[in-house]
């Protein structure tokens, strides 16, 4: 949920560089030519805030990685409380035969704050049928409603708010029948199932509506402290609250007592877009995640921020303000003052393996910036021993490469697509198996 950026009190409270920031002037075009990115430096993830140089994979665990952790916390995506009551949860509904006999499924109610009167959170499992043991299994959240991931007329319903944009299928902010199976193309789940692997899916507004109502929904009012009526510009925003739940999920798969078929050592985290950048940083702040992985996820994702291609760190903070922390409202116009950049958060996954993907046609992202934050991870895998990205320039389309670190950029659009899962199954496969 979002608070409005602009209110009095809010630019009383900010300096001079943020209340400027605030301003609605949009009128800057983005950029879409190389020859406009104003020169930069990126800061070094090897070298420490007072300038000492990272030797060892021994430091870096030790000093370079908490350090950075803190850095975009504070300024970027703000920091999330650790829980104070144990999750809670209860399966309400399950098949041992589902999707014509390929699939198992758990529908598992997960209380984030421990208590039936706190945010709901309806996760959907499916296994594959015959697995014996616990499986490996990608974590998701969705855009649309579980429901919109499969036509299975078993999957329940979304009643949380939801965005109107998606025409029919949204009525009044909330999903309709309509919507069953709207979003199957992103999830194929009988091909994920026959590779082995489970998937786990919510609805990221479950977590945190999507929209500004000054944090006064979801999960964030239930860590309030004191007087306090919304989160301080170092503390959460949106993508933090919807990788935390991401986190809440994790913590039930590994709590419940057959892990709820899934062996909650090799969860890998995915998420397209908005959500996309909400797993890179679920993969940063949680190393229980085993595996990363970035579709599209653009400006805030895995985009540099100092290249300023397609969607800038104005723009995403003035049409999404209650996505990141303020303190990031004072980076519009001036990313060279970020005190960490993407690439730095893409390390943040080492020595776990990380795949980003980029689509020839959304340049809004910035695939270029994709690849090169993927690329300059590469020296912190070093330090353990890893091959990161083993690509000097940007590949050609539908030309993957791998190494601890994937990357790919196809043809087409912002999507997911089977292609896209084809190259992250197989990656999975080689990575985590
Ligand atoms: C917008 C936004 C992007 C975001 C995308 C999405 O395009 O500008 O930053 O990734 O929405 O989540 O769909």
């Amino acid at each position: 949920m979002k608070r409005t950026c602009c209110s009095s009190r809010h630019v009383a409270a900010l300096t001079l560089a943020a209340a400027a920031a605030c301003l609605p002037a949009l009128s800057q075009e983005a950029i879409y030519d190389e020859a406009r990115i104003p020169a930069y430096t990126l800061p070094d993830a090897l070298t420490m805030a007072d300038g000492r140089k990272v030797a060892s994979a021994g430091e870096w665990r030790a000093e370079r990685r908490p350090e950075l952790v803190r850095l975009f916390e504070t300024h970027i995506y703000g920091r999330a409380p650790q829980p104070t009551t144990p999750v809670t949860a209860e399966v309400f509904e399950q098949s041992e035969d589902a999707l014509g006999g390929k699939a198992r499924r758990r529908q598992v109610a997960v209380y984030l704050t421990g208590r039936r009167d706190g945010p709901r959170v309806d996760v959907l499992i499916y296994l594959p049928r015959q697995a014996r043991g616990p499986v490996p299994a990608f974590l998701g959240l969705n855009f649309a409603g579980n429901q919109a991931v499969n036509a299975d007329p078993a999957i329940r319903l979304s009643e949380s708010w939801m965005r109107e944009s998606r025409g029919e299928n949204v009525l009044n902010n909330r999903a309709t029948e309509a919507s069953r199976g709207s979003s199957s193309s992103r999830w194929p789940v009988e091909m994920i199932l026959a590779r082995g692997y489970a998937l786990v899916t919510a609805y990221y507004g479950d977590i945190d509506p999507d929209f500004d109502d000054g944090f006064r929904n979801g999960i964030h009012p239930w860590f309030y402290t004191g007087k306090q009526t919304g989160p301080a510009p170092d503390e959460w925003g949106s993508i933090a609250a919807w990788a935390w739940g991401l986190s809440r999920i994790l913590d039930v798969i590994e709590t419940s007592n057959d892990g709820l078929g899934i062996d909650a050592k090799r969860v890998a985290v995915i998420g397209h877009s908005r959500l996309g950048k909400t797993a890179l940083w679920a993969g940063a702040v949680d190393e229980r995640f085993a595996l990363v992985i970035s579709n599209d996820s653009g400006c805030g994702g895995a985009a540099l921020n100092r290249r300023r291609f397609g969607e800038s760190v104005r723009r995403i903070n003035t049409s999404f303000p209650h996505w990141f922390c303020d303190n990031y409202l004072q980076y519009n116009d001036n990313e060279d003052a970020l005190p960490v950049d993407q690439h730095e958060l893409i390390a943040l996954m080492a020595p776990r393996p990380v795949y980003v993907a980029s689509a020839e046609e959304d340049r809004w992202a910035d695939p270029k910036g994709e690849f090169l934050s993927a690329k300059l991870a590469g020296p912190v895998y070093a330090l353990f021993g890893y091959e990161g990205l083993p690509a000097e320039e940007m590949p050609a389309v539908n030309h993957p490469v791998a190494g601890r670190i994937g990357y790919h950029i196809r043809t087409g659009k912002h999507d997911v697509t089977d292609y896209d899962w084809t190259q992250y199954l197989g990656f999975a496969d080689r990575q985590m198996k």
